[in-house]
């Protein structure tokens, strides 16, 4: 049951710093700065090429995250929406990995994806968190996320852990390819251990209802980030609109300028999320709306230059840029959940949505 939570949704948002202990337990050691990740023999990732991402929704977003870290790691992928995949699947040979990101692995579009990449000959992998789903069932290997069952239909535990185990993954394959694991996986195993510290001080100290209700007479929000920050934006969003009904979007902080910035008006709220990957140029966009009289939010540490720029600041610890996303996401999760309890939604259940899309 919810026990002292009014809500599932606040209840999962709140497990995060479990279900994040779960995903990575006996997976990394921080001793000798590897990635243990023994879900995969030795050799699994041999005479991969490319990797192709294929997810709905926020495993999109996830999926998109761990694409984004793959290139960052210099290995060639591409993150689709499993839906759009059946008319523009890129080229697959047997050199190319599909992985199936999906909570639940039963939604329909995601596994029509993964069939087709299987016919066509690519290695198969998936990511959910479903023992014994049809997904886990059909590829060819499957790492599971732990994270125990969601039942909010607005995925948030599952975002993180997924997230979290896209960038282990994204590292191992990177690691396997070059025959040498990423420089940095001395600061980020030990940053990744840390994480489910630093999400507990984020939820105790956490802003998220104030700002909820300074805003909640908003006519549209916006989320904006660049790098691994961008997925949090679409994920940002997807999670307002779904469970507030109020207007909401995400966009890449660079785009802004290119056509988005037409609707910005002291009415739309601007949440700019600093991950520390070119964050003046993110701080210089996020300006660029507040000219135009749009409050903005930065979710970014403490001592960060974008505090005193903006109007107001959620506050998450300081961490590595591959993980700070993470972070700024818990953040949205409390924001979303908080403006949609004061307008009073029925948060676990949102109308016109189900957990698990078995149509394509
Ligand atoms: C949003 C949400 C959906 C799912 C999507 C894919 O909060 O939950 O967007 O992420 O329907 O579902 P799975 O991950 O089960 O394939």
């Amino acid at each position: 049951g919810k026990g002292e939570y009014d809500h599932f949704m606040l209840k999962e948002i709140t497990e995060q710093p479990t279900s994040l202990a779960q995903a990575i337990e006996g997976r990394v050691d921080p001793t000798n700065g590897r990635i243990a990740l023994s879900d995969f023999e030795p050799g699994t990732f041999d005479g991969i090429d490319s990797v192709q991402f294929v997810a709905c929704g926020t495993s999109y977003h996830a999926a998109l995250y761990g694409s984004l870290a793959l290139n960052q790691a210099g290995v060639q992928s591409t993150a689709l929406l499993a839906n759009e995949y059946s008319v523009s699947a890129p080229p697959i040979d047997d050199e190319t990995l599909v992985i199936a990101v999906t909570q639940s692995g039963e939604t329909a579009d995601t596994l029509t994806a993964l069939r087709r990449a299987r016919a066509e000959g690519a290695a198969t992998l998936t990511v959910t968190n479903v023992v014994g789903s049809t997904a886990a069932r059909e590829a060819d290997d499957a790492l599971f996320i732990r994270a125990g069952p969601e039942i909010g239909v607005a995925a948030t535990k599952t975002f993180s852990s997924q997230a979290v185990m896209l960038t282990l993954l994204a590292q191992r394959i990177a690691g396997d390819l070059r025959g040498e694991p990423a420089a940095d996986l001395e600061t980020l195993l030990p940053e990744l251990e840390s994480m489910p510290g630093r999400i507990e001080t984020l939820l105790d100290e956490s802003d998220a209802d104030l700002i909820a209700e300074r805003y909640r007479e908003s006519q549209s929000y916006f989320f904006i980030g660049r790098g691994l920050g961008y997925p949090v934006a679409l994920e940002g969003a997807l999670k307002f609109k779904e469970i507030t009904y109020e207007h909401a979007e995400g966009f890449a902080s660079g785009e802004l300028k290119h056509g988005p910035l037409a609707l910005v008006t002291p009415e739309t709220p601007v949440f700019a999320i600093f991950t520390g990957q070119e964050d003046e140029k993110t701080l210089k966009n996020a300006e660029e709306a507040q000219t135009r009289g749009a409050p903005v939010i930065a979710v970014c540490p403490d001592d960060h230059p974008a505090v005193e720029a903006a109007d107001e600041q959620l506050a998450i610890p300081e961490t590595e840029p591959d993980l700070a996303g993470l972070l700024a996401n818990v953040q949205l999760q409390l924001v979303s959940y908080y403006a949609a309890d004061l307008l009073d939604r029925p948060i676990d259940k949102p109308r016109n949505l189900a957990k698990s899309v078995t149509v394509e």
